[in-house]
């Protein structure tokens, strides 16, 4: 064939693969014969608005007013965390791995953080060469980094996982959350959720260390164990983590009561206990550490230990009346950099601590008094911290997030809402909108065509097998058994815009608190959860009479059964329920026939661990679900508010065996749902809202002047 021929004949290909809209081509039958094909959707709580960017003040002299200078010194993808400047001889030995000559072009500094742009935390490197500093951070691919030095770009955003990915694990690709990282000699430190953990419920965190010559990834962290919140010592030589030891996580969702261990930075040799119970290590000097604990008077406070001292000597540095938490020790001056909670007061602030004249000095309220600022860093002359970037650049939220997803089948998106569910054919979505957190809302899957179908509080959502009808539960989510909760039905939600296909509604319930519908694949019967008798159990209505057409109660019980859904296949209802330990919060995954038999428990967590929100998938052969086998796996204070900081998407078989985790992120997700058409990240239009940062900080941190807060119950 003519060149010609075989170049038109390949775009031509091209050009199909491009418009073939959410392309299937990617067919795929697991081993045991499943097919794992199609999208999942999730929620995480609050994240889709956090638009973080890192952001940096000047530090001298040590005080701050309302004209100071805030340099925004990421970029505005995605959102930007955790900030640390890297020290030491490893600068000059990743310019070089990096082909950057540093006499031609010299490097100011070096800024590591942590970027969310492909869905999983990653450790992102920001390297600022010296001229006029500062500058805001500009985008450089890898094979572009000459073309930008050229273009005379004093900021370079690289990928450290991108440029050190371990050779011959191309195709297996890691995909695991990356946190605090920092500098040890010639080696990145950081902490990782790569190693899976085979006890369920116990925190897949640890500390890894990848070398930057050789890209070679080494866990320092004992098997067994999860180590958060890593910090090295200014020597280089030694890391403080906070580890919940042999003891595992106990489901802690305010301070964990983590303790201190010092180990080698080398090979995580030499692992002792330096202190009981506190996290958040920060290093002065090579025998001073900073942390924070909640104190036994009830305030979050930071503390000193001499990590060296036999006797290891501990001392109260911050006092009680202001919550101060996440320190960055200054390696320079007696002083500290703290995140504050204020009573009264609205927003978590950066400030200093003066260790000689014991008081706090106001920095972030100055320059941006409305906004949560999180995790200070520091260096000799400059402050740094990240908070939602607000207005500034990149302020889009898209309704639909793709995330890096473990099988090239089965696409995985974050949803800007919650309780995602897909329509049969699997092209709309329906979801309950962030925005005003009420109101249903229909998409088609590529994220285009929003449209409100229902107004006021609702809760979850399931589509007709047959009817183009909508299912919610309309009424307050998190209720008691008497709270009036309808199972509304709404007509017409799948058709847009003419005048036949005018949205109507019929209320199916009659008394008491019922919600998460799903209906029967021959779209003639719903099961729902309703709190009639007392107690949430699940119940089997008709489909278009609602409870006058047929009411049959299939579950009964002194307990909680919730958050059900009906197989395609019409076999099994899925369902969480706390049967095992009433009252407990521990919920376990049961399965029943629609007619009432073969009750079995298919999963389940230790006591008062979760596994819950079911849904099948379109063969009926696997499920999603939310789960808290992974524990948490980052500080709860380091992040803002999570009900439950430990949720995460989680696939199994419906026997309950060959368990996949699907994220891996310090926040609680949700509600996951599976539909049966892949669509790709390219086929998305990325609508979506505008960022408004309103997010909550965690609410435990809020109180009232003067209140004291002794011990938290949930
Ligand atoms: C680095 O740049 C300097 C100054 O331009 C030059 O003399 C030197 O040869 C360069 N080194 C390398 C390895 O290219
Ligand atoms: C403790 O002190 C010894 C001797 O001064 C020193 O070699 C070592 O690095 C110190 N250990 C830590 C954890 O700072
Ligand atoms: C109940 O349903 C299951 C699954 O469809 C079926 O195998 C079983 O025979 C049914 N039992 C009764 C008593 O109808
Ligand atoms: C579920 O509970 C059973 C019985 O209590 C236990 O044997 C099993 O290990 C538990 N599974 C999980 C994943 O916790």
């Amino acid at each position: 064939m003519d060149s010609y021929v075989i170049r038109f004949l390949l775009i031509l290909i091209i050009v199909l693969l491009r418009v073939a809209p959410f392309n299937s081509l990617y067919a795929f039958a697991s081993a045991d014969g499943r097919n794992l094909q199609g999208t999942l959707a999730f929620a995480s709580v609050g994240r889709a608005h956090y638009a973080f960017d890192i952001y940096t003040l000047p530090l001298q002299p040590l005080r701050f007013s309302t004209n100071l200078e805030e340099t925004l010194v990421t970029d505005g993808e995605s959102v930007n965390h955790n900030g640390q400047y890297l020290q030491g001889p490893g600068i000059q030995t990743l310019m070089h791995r990096l082909n950057i000559n540093t006499t031609s072009t010299p490097v100011e500094n070096v800024m590591a953080f942590v970027s969310e742009r492909d869905g999983f935390p990653e450790l992102y490197l920001n390297i600022y060469l010296k001229d006029n500093l500062p500058l805001l951070a500009e985008k450089a691919e890898e094979n572009s980094r000459r073309e930008a030095l050229e273009d005379g770009k004093r900021c370079l955003t690289i990928n450290f996982g991108g440029v050190f990915e371990e050779k011959g694990k191309k195709d297996m690709p890691d995909l695991s959350m990356k946190d605090r990282p920092s500098m040890a000699g010639n080696s990145m430190v950081y902490v990782s959720t790569r190693g899976q953990t085979k006890a369920s419920r116990k925190s897949w965190a640890a500390v890894y260390s990848t070398s930057i010559k050789t890209g070679r990834t080494r866990r320092l962290t004992p098997d067994g164990i999860a180590d958060l919140s890593p910090a090295v010592s200014p020597s280089g030589e030694w890391v403080m983590a906070a580890s919940a030891g042999e003891r595992g996580w106990q489901g802690e969702i305010r301070d964990l009561e983590t303790d201190l261990y010092v180990f080698r930075a080398s090979d995580g040799s030499g692992r002792r206990l330096v202190v009981k119970h506190g996290g958040w290590p920060s290093w002065a000097d090579d025998n001073t550490v900073f942390f924070h604990r909640q104190a036994e008077d009830g305030w979050w406070s930071v503390y000193r230990a001499s990590v060296n001292s036999s006797s290891a000597l501990v001392e109260r540095i911050t006092p009680p009346g202001i919550d101060a938490f996440t320190p960055a020790a200054s390696r320079t001056g007696p002083w500290i950099a703290v995140a504050t909670r204020r009573p009264g007061h609205d927003y978590r602030h950066i400030e200093i601590f003066d260790l000689l004249k014991k008081k706090f000095i106001q920095v972030t309220r100055l320059v941006s008094p409305n906004s949560h600022h999180y995790n200070p860093f520091v260096s000799s002359d400059r402050i740094g911290y990240h908070r939602c970037r607000g207005g500034h650049v990149g302020n889009r939220v898209p309704v639909l997030e793709q995330i890096r997803s473990p099988l090239p089948s089965l696409s995985l998106f974050r949803i800007d809402g919650s309780f995602p569910s897909f329509s049969p054919d699997g092209s709309l979505i329906a979801y309950i909108p962030n925005i005003e957190y009420s109101g249903v809302y229909v998409m088609r899957l590529d994220g285009s065509g929003r449209r409100k179908i229902f107004s006021g509080a609702a809760f979850g959502t399931a589509w007709d097998w047959k009817r183009g009808v909508v299912y919610t539960s309309a009424g307050p989510g998190f209720e008691t058994e008497t709270t009036t909760v309808d199972i509304v039905a709404i007509y017409n939600a799948d058709r847009e815009g003419t005048s036949e296909s005018e949205i109507s509604y019929k209320t199916l319930t009659k008394e008491g608190n019922n919600a998460f519908p799903s209906p029967s694949p021959d779209g003639k019967f719903v099961v729902f959860r309703s709190g009639r008798t007392g107690h949430k159990n699940l119940y089997i209505m008709d489909a278009e009479e609602g409870e006058e057409g047929g009411l049959w109660q299939l579950t009964e019980g002194p307990w909680t059964d919730t958050m059900c859904n009906w197989s395609p296949d019409g076999e099994w209802i899925a369902f969480a329920s706390d049967r095992d330990s009433p009252g407990s919060g521990g919920f376990a995954m049961y399965f029943i026939h629609p007619n009432g038999t073969g009750l079995h428990r298919v999963l389940n967590s230790s006591t008062a661990g979760r596994v819950n929100h079911p849904w099948f998938s379109p063969d009926s052969k696997s499920l999603v679900f939310t789960s808290d086998y992974a524990g948490v796996s980052a500080e709860p204070i380091s992040v803002p508010h999570q009900f439950q900081p430990y949720g995460e998407i989680f696939m199994a078989r419906v026997d309950g065996s060959e368990l996949q985790r699907l994220t891996h992120n310090a926040y609680e997700d949700g509600t996951p749902s599976w539909g049966r058409i892949f669509i790709a990240a390219s086929d998305l239009t990325g609508e979506g809202e505008s960022v408004k940062c309103d997010f909550d900080d965690d609410h435990w941190l809020q109180r009232m002047n003067g209140e004291s807060v002794g011990s938290v119950s949930c």
